[in-house]
């Protein structure tokens, strides 16, 4: 019997980048070859729609999400793969959830202020009810490692505190989830600004970009004379290295750090390297993807027996809260 569940999930905004596969993949897999572990790994597409989305655009990434899933790795001989939305426990648990949070808490969080201000016409309730929507899928299959980059701890706040109220005042017996962290949980964007993300443009490298396509990006990302204090260095560079030490290992890091203070770095063949580094690491990825592209109906029976088996698990829990909550 497996002790303890694990869930995750992605937002189907667009193509997968090395952020989600640093901050959240690799964790997955990690979790996934764990015997301790059931491991739930979904599309957030429910997530999707608390900002503007094209609903085309929608339509295809919750599947290519799963597709980059199942190239990168993950297995569903190992791992149930499914849509929340194809799961209509995880907005009815939200529902039940939100009647022990107040409206205070949720506008106070720093994740939903940025929101807003990225998206001033948007401030939707659906925005407002994005970390208890992510509370409901992670306590309905009672999960209590959650694998996802650092940027998602207060959500995770939001989560633990709700678990522990709806067992104070229901008793329930929610886990209170923690964070899984793997080794690249915080990517820092090409740019040197900030974590990479979908929304900066220049910011990220795909999953599926090719050596050419991510030379070009590497081209890019900002550098300084490749001399003079470590301390000193443009954020440009300490990105660039932070990329190194994932992709090449510590000891080559230490070794550019060592040229900073000395020689000189020379970006040119830095970023040659690195960009070689990283599509040796994504190649395997991108020959599993196509043998998926040409089996779509195989997708199409892992993505329904995956949201299959979720919906059973979650009717159990959801079930569970009606009937303390008064409602069966
Ligand atoms: N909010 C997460 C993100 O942006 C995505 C997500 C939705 C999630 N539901 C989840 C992650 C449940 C973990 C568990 O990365």
């Amino acid at each position: 019997m497996k002790q303890k569940r694990v869930l995750s999930g992605i937002r189907a905004t667009g193509r997968l980048h090395l952020g989600n596969y640093l901050g959240a993949i690799k964790g997955m897999l990690a979790l996934q070859n764990d015997p301790d572990f059931e491991t739930l790994y979904m599309v957030a597409d429910l997530h999707t729609i608390t900002t503007p989305y094209a609903v085309e655009e929608l339509k295809k990434n919750r599947r290519e999400v799963i597709i980059d899933y199942l190239a990168a790795g993950l297995d569903p001989q190992k791992s149930i793969l499914f849509q929340q939305a194809a799961n209509p426990h995880h907005a009815e648990l939200a529902f039940y959830l939100s009647s022990v949070v107040t409206i205070a808490k949720m506008q106070h969080l720093p994740t939903f202020k940025d929101k807003v201000k990225q998206h001033p016409q948007h401030a939707t309730m659906a925005l407002l009810n994005y970390p208890i929507l992510m509370t409901a899928d992670i306590l309905a299959y009672k999960a209590s490692d959650v694998p996802v980059g650092i940027d998602q701890e207060p959500h995770l706040e939001v989560a633990r505190e709700i678990a522990r109220r709806m067992n104070q005042d229901y008793g329930t017996d929610f886990p209170e989830p923690k964070s899984f962290k793997s080794t690249g949980d915080y990517v820092p964007s090409l740019t040197g600004e900030g974590k990479m993300s979908k929304s900066v443009e220049g910011s990220y490298v795909n999953l599926v970009d090719d050596l050419e396509t991510i030379k070009a990006k590497l081209a890019k990302a900002p550098t300084d004379s490749g001399k003079g204090t470590l301390t000193a260095m443009v954020a440009g560079v300490s990105s660039l290295l932070t990329f190194v030490q994932l992709f090449e290992g510590k000891e080559k890091r230490n070794a550019y750090e060592d040229a900073y203070q000395k020689e000189g770095i020379r970006y040119g063949d830095l970023k040659n390297e690195l960009a070689e580094a990283i599509f040796k690491e994504l190649q395997p990825i991108h020959e599993k993807r196509k043998e998926l592209e040409a089996n779509p109906k195989e997708v199409d029976r892992i993505i329904e027996e995956g949201n299959e088996k979720a919906r059973t698990i979650a009717a159990e829990t959801v079930n569970e809260v009606r009937e303390k909550m008064g409602l069966l």
